[in-house]
């Protein structure tokens, strides 16, 4: 595939997405609603586009044979929008999730589930050569869950600290996405990826403090508790899903999965090695 467009290329994963592919050469393109605020690589062009507004992707998508297209944006806009992107590319790799793992971590109801869902149908339905990635839980999310509380002091508050999920390193889930991109071979795949570890909450943010050198206290808080403390992570639906994910996680070990070491010949990063190398966002 000669020219690729990263949609959501501004983001944990996408970013990471764009540099793998201008560092191989790829002819990359990212869409982004605020170019100039986009800090990219220089030699990547940056398209205005927003999902939400379908006539601005044609420009966008004039050329390109491949896309990887990350979807935050509103469920109203995914019909307009794939339409559109489905029509001027020859192969799309979606970052989707696990969806279809039976492990309980990922079947409970949220309202993103029935949108990821739509997004596969419509791209399927579409004859394009498709992959769909479905990591686990980001080791990423630590900076939005656990960074704040660390910067500012050495204790946690947080819920189900019992609950085990495998990480996954976002640089892994975006080497898995460059190969689907730029090889054949991945059509019509669906790959689980997780880190190489079941580690719960606790384990976590206990490897966070290790790295940085500090002894945190990390004190449990109920459901109840969370709701009302952690609206600074989500908004409800997403709160309470993930309060239902965990819950309902605990006293088994989280699902691990070999895919990423098969598809990109490397075992996946550790949690140790991601709070290693992102230690800095959690020093004050
Ligand atoms: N966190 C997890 O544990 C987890 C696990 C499995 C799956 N996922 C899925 O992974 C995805 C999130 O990936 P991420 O963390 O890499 O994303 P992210 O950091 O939240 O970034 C979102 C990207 O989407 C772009 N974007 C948002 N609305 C847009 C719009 N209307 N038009 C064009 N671009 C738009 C943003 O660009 P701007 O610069 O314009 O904001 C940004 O580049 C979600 O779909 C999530 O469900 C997450």
């Amino acid at each position: 595939m000669n020219h690729i467009l990263v949609i959501g290329g501004t983001g944990t994963v996408g970013r990471q997405v764009v540099s793998r592919l201008a560092a191989k050469g790829a002819q990359v393109r990212v869409l982004a609603r605020s170019p100039s605020a986009a800090r990219l690589p220089p030699k990547v062009k940056v398209v205005r586009g927003d999902l939400t507004v379908a006539e601005t992707l044609d420009a966008c998508l004039d050329g390109i044979d491949a896309v990887f297209l990350v979807w935050t944006a509103p469920a109203a806009a995914v019909i307009p929008a794939l339409e559109r992107i489905a029509k001027h590319s020859r192969r799309i790799v979606f970052l989707s999730a696990p969806i279809k793992t039976a492990h309980p971590l990922f079947q409970q109801p949220n309202p993103l589930r029935a949108m990821f869902e739509q997004i596969e149908r419509l791209i399927e339905t579409s004859g394009v050569q498709s992959t769909f990635l479905r990591p686990g839980m980001f080791a990423a999310n630590a900076l939005s869950w656990w960074a704040p509380q660390i910067r500012v002091g050495n204790v946690v508050r947080w819920p189900h600290l019992a609950a085990p999920t495998a990480p996954i390193d976002e640089r892994d889930i975006a080497a898995v996405a460059v190969r689907a991109l730029c090889e054949d071979g991945h059509a019509g795949a669906e790959y689980v990826l997780t880190g190489p570890q079941s580690l719960s909450q606790f384990e976590q943010l206990s490897t966070i403090g290790r790295v940085i050198g500090r002894s945190l206290r990390i004190e449990e808080i109920s459901p109840d508790e969370a709701r009302r403390e952690l609206l600074t992570i989500g908004p409800p639906p997403a709160v309470n899903m993930l309060l239902d994910a965990w819950a309902a996680a605990i006293g088994q070990p989280a699902h691990v999965t070999s895919t990423v070491a098969e598809i990109i010949g490397t075992p996946p990063k550790t949690f140790l090695d991601w709070a290693t190398d992102n230690a800095a966002e959690f020093r004050a």
